[in-house]
Order: structure tokens, then C-alpha cells, then sequence
């Protein structure tokens, strides 16, 4: 304890040293640039903008906290974690969080750089999709602040997970740039943005990932007013999910006040999905999907209120409860239905885990309600058309309740709107 400290007043001596500007993070090299952020954040006076250099490949070698309010970073040049595995895995086995980079606190502003060859937060990930590497893997990004302000930020190759919103409060996430394109093993739970929190407001994004691109999940406080817009979702998404929810029946969901418009998804494997759990209680309510367009995408239009894992059943399932479903609009879908290679390669398992009986490639929508779970649901301008050619069909288990403008027909068969 007494040495590391020595060990970071002494890089911090060393920075301000190479450093004339308190402000400008230094950076040294082949070494971890990660105290002299540290040294940076406590030497710059308190609302001034903490700048990564332009041109500088920092090399954020060991996880950083922050626990600090007021705080401006400017991430002008490359940060960089260890493109040695092993080195990463110590990180996150040290790490309390499992984040690489972790916020807390109130009014945090994190800007990147317009330059496409500045300002990228690079993981290294492909290596390890490429041996299917799960082993303690870092959360990247978690931004758990009050009042934050994310914009123009690069994320290549995150290894796994890569923007936890997780409990914000009041943040702004603008022009946030997910790639996380494998030219290998499949990337598995590179998730976009992680939004179970409060206030939130998503735009303008581009992500190409591996799971949800936009999921959102419950907390003990609520998720609710969450909006995610304007964004172009490719590669081997899973989409824009809310759920899943309910996994303990003792933990009631509370989902609210939910919007997801203008999107645009190519070949993903799901469009606007809702999932919760066998014996879920809570609710999930107001929630839109409109605008949506799809090119290529297997489950445009997919929800279940009775997803079970089977090889993780959690507590014991009450069958006859469930998440309520409440005033769920989905409007103006249009595109193609991926029907000649649907799915995607996350499939690793027999039955493959998105495996739905009855599914075969024409479902403009699946609604597996349970009885009487699904309340006040409207679906309009659905235009979505299978690759075939063949009519759009639907997959519906119970009819949503109290619905004056369901606006489509609840059966197995053609889709037929109202
Ligand atoms: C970064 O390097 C490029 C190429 O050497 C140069 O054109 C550019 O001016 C540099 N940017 C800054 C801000 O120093
Ligand atoms: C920053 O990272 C990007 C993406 O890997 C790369 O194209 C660019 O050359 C890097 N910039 C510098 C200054 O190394
Ligand atoms: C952050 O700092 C505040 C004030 O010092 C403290 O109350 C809070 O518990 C800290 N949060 C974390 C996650 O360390
Ligand atoms: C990665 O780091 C570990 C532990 O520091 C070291 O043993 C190993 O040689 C490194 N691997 C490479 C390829 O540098
Ligand atoms: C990190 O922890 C995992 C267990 O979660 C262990 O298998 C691995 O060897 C550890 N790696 C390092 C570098 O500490
Ligand atoms: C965030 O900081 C940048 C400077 O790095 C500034 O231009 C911008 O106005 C700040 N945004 C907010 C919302 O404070
Ligand atoms: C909803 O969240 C947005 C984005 O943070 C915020 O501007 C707006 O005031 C919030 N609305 C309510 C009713 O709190
Ligand atoms: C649900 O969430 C809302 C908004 O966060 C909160 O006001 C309300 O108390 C929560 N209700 C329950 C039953 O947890
Ligand atoms: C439903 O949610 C939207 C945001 O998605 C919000 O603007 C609207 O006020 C909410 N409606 C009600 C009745 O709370
Ligand atoms: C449709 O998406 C699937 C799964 O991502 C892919 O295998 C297939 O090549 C795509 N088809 C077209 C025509 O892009
Ligand atoms: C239902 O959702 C619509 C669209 O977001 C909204 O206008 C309406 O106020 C909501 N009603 C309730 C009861 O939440
Ligand atoms: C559609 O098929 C499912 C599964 O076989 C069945 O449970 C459901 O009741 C059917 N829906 C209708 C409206 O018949």
C-alpha cells in the first residue's frame, strides 16, 4: 500500500515534470499511462477540461476509477488497455467493478475527437473472440454518474460489454461510435449500451456488436424515461431489447416511459424484442417502438413473456405469473425479413438458444403473451415482407387485453392488420 502509493506520487512528480500543462495527461512509453490520469485529474484545477493528447497512444494498462464530480475528460488521442490477455484478465480480476473504466459521481463530461485517427478507445477484442476467450473479461465503459455527458466516443473492438449506463441518473450519450466487426470467432456479449437507469437520452449512434445494441434492464430503483433514436445497428446485433425481466420472482420489474425511434438494424437477429421470465412479476409500461427500418433481420418484431433458461432456472418459477406488459405501441416498421439465413453465428448450442417452434423465416412478428399480460398494445404500419416473397405471417399466443387499436389480427398464419 505504502510503496504503490510512493509509486504514484512519484509518477505523478514525473508527469507534471513532462508535462507543462497540469491539464495535458503525460504519457511514457511501454508503460501504464493509468496513474498519470490519476496525477492528472488531482493536479488539474477543478473544472477545467483533462486532455489525452492528440497523436498519443496512452496505454491504459490497469482499470481507472473515478469517483469525482466536476469532472471534464477530453479524449483527443488513443487510449489503448493491453493487448496482452493475461495482463487484462489480472486487471479485472483486481478490480472491484469489473469495469475498465468506471464513473461515479455528478455533472461528468466525456468528449472524443472528431479526427478518425485520434480518440479511439481500442481493446483488442479479436483475439480473444477468435479463441472464444470468456474468461474474466472487462465491462468497458461504466458511466453510473448523475448528470453525465458523453459525446463522439470510440469504442473498436471492445472485448465484451461496452457502455453500462447502469444506474445513471440524467446522461446524454451523443455520437457514440460501437465497433465491435469480428473478421473471426463470434463477439460475444459485445453489448452496445447497457440503459437500466433513469433519464437517459441516446442519440445518433452507429453500432455493429454482437448481442443487444440498446437493452434495457431492471434495477431496484425503476428504469424509466430511457430513449434511444437515431441509430444504425449492423453486424450480428441482437437489437433494441427491453428485458430480460423478472428472472426473480421476489424482484419486482419496473420498467417505464421507453422510446426507441428511428432506427435503422441490418442483419441482426432482432429488431424491438421485450423478453421477461416465467413467474416475473412487475411491469413494464409506456413503452414505443416506431420508425424501426430492417433490412435482413430474422425477429423484426419479437416479444416472450415466458423465457426460461433452462440451465440457469434461477429461484423456482410460479407458472401462472408474469411481467405485465402495458400500453406497448410499435409503429411504422418497414423492410425485409431475413428468410433465407436466418439466425446468426451465436448459435453454439442444439436447440440453437433463439430457436422458436414455428419460426421459419416470415414472421413479421412473434408475440408470445401470456394470458391476459400483454394490456393496451397498438401495432401500426406494420410493412414488414419476407426475402421470399411469400406473405408476412405472425406467430400470436394470447391476444393482448384491453388493446381498442391492437391493429393487427392475433393468430398463427398471415399477418393481417386491422
Ligand atoms: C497528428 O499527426 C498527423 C500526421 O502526422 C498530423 O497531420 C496532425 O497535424 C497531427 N495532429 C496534431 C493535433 O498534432
Ligand atoms: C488511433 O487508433 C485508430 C484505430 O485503431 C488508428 O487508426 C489510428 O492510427 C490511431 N492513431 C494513432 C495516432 O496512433
Ligand atoms: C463517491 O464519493 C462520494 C462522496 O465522497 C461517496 O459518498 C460515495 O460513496 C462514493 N461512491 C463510490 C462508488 O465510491
Ligand atoms: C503476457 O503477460 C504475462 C504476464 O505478465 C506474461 O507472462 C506473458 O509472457 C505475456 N505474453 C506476451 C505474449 O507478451
Ligand atoms: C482471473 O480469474 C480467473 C477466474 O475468474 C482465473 O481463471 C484467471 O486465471 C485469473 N487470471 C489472472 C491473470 O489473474
Ligand atoms: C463538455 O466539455 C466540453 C469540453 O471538453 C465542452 O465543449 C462541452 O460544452 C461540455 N458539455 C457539457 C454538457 O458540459
Ligand atoms: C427525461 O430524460 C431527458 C433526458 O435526460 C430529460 O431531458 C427530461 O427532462 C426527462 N423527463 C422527465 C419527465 O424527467
Ligand atoms: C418504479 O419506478 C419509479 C420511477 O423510478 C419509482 O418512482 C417507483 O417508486 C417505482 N415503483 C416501485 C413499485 O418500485
Ligand atoms: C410515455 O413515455 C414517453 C417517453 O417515451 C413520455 O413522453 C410520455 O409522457 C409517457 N406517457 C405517460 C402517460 O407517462
Ligand atoms: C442476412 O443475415 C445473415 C445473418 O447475419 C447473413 O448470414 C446473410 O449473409 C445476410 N444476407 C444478406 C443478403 O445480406
Ligand atoms: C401510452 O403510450 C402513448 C405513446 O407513448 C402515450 O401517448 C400515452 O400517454 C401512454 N398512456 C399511458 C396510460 O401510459
Ligand atoms: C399459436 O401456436 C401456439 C403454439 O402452438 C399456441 O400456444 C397458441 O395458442 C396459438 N395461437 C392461436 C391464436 O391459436
Amino acid at each position: 500500500m505504502y510503496s504503490r502509493l510512493l509509486a504514484i506520487l512519484s509518477l505523478g512528480v514525473l508527469a507534471t515534470a513532462l508535462s507543462s500543462d497540469p491539464c495535458t495527461v503525460a504519457h511514457s512509453a511501454d508503460s501504464d499511462d493509468s496513474p498519470a490520469v490519476y496525477a492528472a485529474v488531482s493536479s488539474c484545477p477543478s473544472g477545467q477540461p483533462i486532455v489525452f493528447a492528440p497523436n498519443t497512444t496512452y496505454n491504459i494498462y490497469t482499470p481507472l476509477v473515478f469517483n469525482n464530480s466536476d469532472l471534464t475528460l477530453s479524449i483527443q488521442g488513443n487510449l489503448s488497455l493491453p493487448e496482452n490477455i493475461t495482463q487484462v484478465q489480472a486487471g479485472v480480476n483486481a478490480s472491484a467493478s469489473g469495469f475498465w473504466f468506471y464513473f461515479t459521481g455528478s455533472r461528468v463530461n466525456v468528449t472524443g475527437s472528431t479526427d478518425p485517427y485520434n480518440g479511439w478507445i481500442e481493446s483488442h477484442g479479436q483475439q480473444w473472440w477468435d479463441v472464444s476467450n470468456q474468461v474474466a473479461r472487462p465491462h468497458l465503459w461504466g458511466f453510473a454518474v448523475n448528470d453525465g455527458y458523453m459525446y463522439n466516443l470510440k469504442f473498436l473492438q471492445p472485448i465484451a460489454w461496452t457502455v453500462s449506463l447502469s444506474g445513471a441518473n440524467n446522461v446524454y450519450a451523443g455520437n457514440t461510435l460501437i465497433d465491435a466487426r469480428s473478421t473471426g470467432g463470434f463477439p460475444f456479449n459485445t453489448d452496445g449500451f447497457d440503459a437500466t437507469g433513469s433519464n437517459l437520452l441516446i442519440e445518433d449512434s452507429v453500432i455493429y456488436n454482437g448481442d443487444d445494441a440498446f437493452a434495457v434492464g431492471q434495477n431496484s430503483v425503476g428504469s424509466t424515461n430511457i430513449t434511444f433514436r437515431r441509430a444504425f445497428v449492423g453486424f450480428q446485433s441482437h437489437g433494441c431489447s427491453i428485458g430480460s425481466l423478472g428472472k426473480d420472482p421476489t424482484k419486482p420489474a419496473n420498467v417505464s416511459d421507453i422510446l426507441v425511434e428511428d432506427v435503422f438494424l441490418e442483419n441482426t437477429l432482432y429488431g424491438a424484442r421485450f423478453k421477461s421470465w416465467m413467474g416475473g412479476t412487475g411491469f413494464a409500461k409506456n413503452v414505443t417502438y416506431r420508425n424501426i427500418g430492417v433490412r435482413n433481420v430474422t425477429f423484426p418484431l419479437y416479444l416472450t413473456q415466458s423465457y426460461v433458461d433452462q440451465n440457469s432456472p434461477g429461484a423456482p418459477r410460479v407458472n401462472n405469473a408474469s411481467v405485465i406488459m402495458q400500453n406497448f405501441t410499435y409503429e411504422n416498421f418497414f423492410g425485409d425479413i431475413n428468410t433465407f439465413h436466418p439466425g446468426d453465428g451465436s448459435c453454439v448450442t442444439d436447440p440453437c438458444w433463439y430457436y422458436e417452434p414455428g419460426a421459419d423465416g416470415t414472421q413479421a412478428a412473434i408475440l408470445r403473451c401470456n394470458a391476459g399480460a400483454c394490456q393496451d398494445f397498438t401495432l401500426k404500419n406494420i410493412n414488414l415482407r419476407p426475402q421470399s416473397g411469400v406473405p408476412a405471417t405472425i406467430l400470436c399466443n394470447n391476444l393482448p387485453i384491453d388493446s381498442p387499436d391492437l391493429g393487427i389480427v392475433c393468430q398463427n398464419g398471415t399477418f393481417v392488420e386491422t
